[in-house]
């Protein structure tokens, strides 16, 4: 857990991680609601960005499989750096929670299985080289490689084909699975197979939880 006393802002954040089709998206949505109604100011952020010129090259390119480990890699930094500074951490200082589709752990997840570097690597890069501020807690919304294949590929009739792949996301799952477990951060590794709304509720109640604990 963040200590609050020595953060540099008055928000929160909260991140939520997984392969694609573990719902996290459709999560983010719903909680935004819920939370919102319940009368805390949130906003609800995604990685990568379709605002900064990195974002959106990403999103350009990686339908067709385009981009080389290293390009994935440094796109996925500046993209970062970008929205760290232009929308993270301006919410952040001014008191809201932030809801952030996709963070760090993604590039730790995803390019330790195409680069040479361990996500460890990957993380010590996001920290230090680009200070990214690090969450209150991160949900990990677990569901195997297979269903979350089955979900994201059911949802738009086609795979992305630089990120789609089961034996890469076998592989990305595996490795989200060892950072929840090893890294220095506060993980919650959330059962993706349940119903949304049974995935929203645990989320919302660990976040409520933290939120109503820090007044
Ligand atoms: P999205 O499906 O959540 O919009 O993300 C697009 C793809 O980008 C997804 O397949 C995961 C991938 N990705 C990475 O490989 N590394 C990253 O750092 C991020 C943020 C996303």
């Amino acid at each position: 857990m963040v200590d609050e006393a020595k953060k540099e802002y008055s928000g929160f954040l909260f991140v939520l991680e997984g392969i694609d089709g573990s719902g996290k998206t459709c999560a983010c949505k719903e909680l935004l609601k819920r939370l919102t109604s319940d009368g805390y100011t949130v906003i609800h952020l995604r990685e990568p960005t379709n605002e900064s010129q990195w974002g959106k090259e990403i999103r350009e390119r990686s339908p067709k499989g385009e981009l080389t480990p290293e390009e994935e890699l440094e796109l996925f930094i500046r993209d970062r750096e970008w929205h760290i500074a232009n929308r993270i951490l301006p919410a952040l200082k001014e008191g809201k929670v932030v809801l952030l589709d996709r963070y760090f752990f993604a590039t730790g997840a995803y390019q330790s299985t195409v680069t040479n570097l361990s996500w460890k690597e990957i993380l010590r890069r996001n920290r230090e080289e680009i200070s990214s501020p690090e969450p209150d807690i991160v949900f990990i919304l677990d569901v195997p490689a297979k269903i979350g294949l089955e979900r994201a590929t059911g949802r738009t009739g086609k795979a992305n084909l630089q990120f789609e792949k089961l034996d890469r996301l076998v592989k990305v799952r595996q490795a989200y699975l060892e950072i929840a477990e090893n890294d220095v951060g506060t993980f919650r590794i959330i059962n993706s197979e349940q119903s949304l709304e049974r995935v929203v509720d645990e989320i919302y109640d660990i976040i409520t939880d933290t939120l109503i604990m820090s007044e």
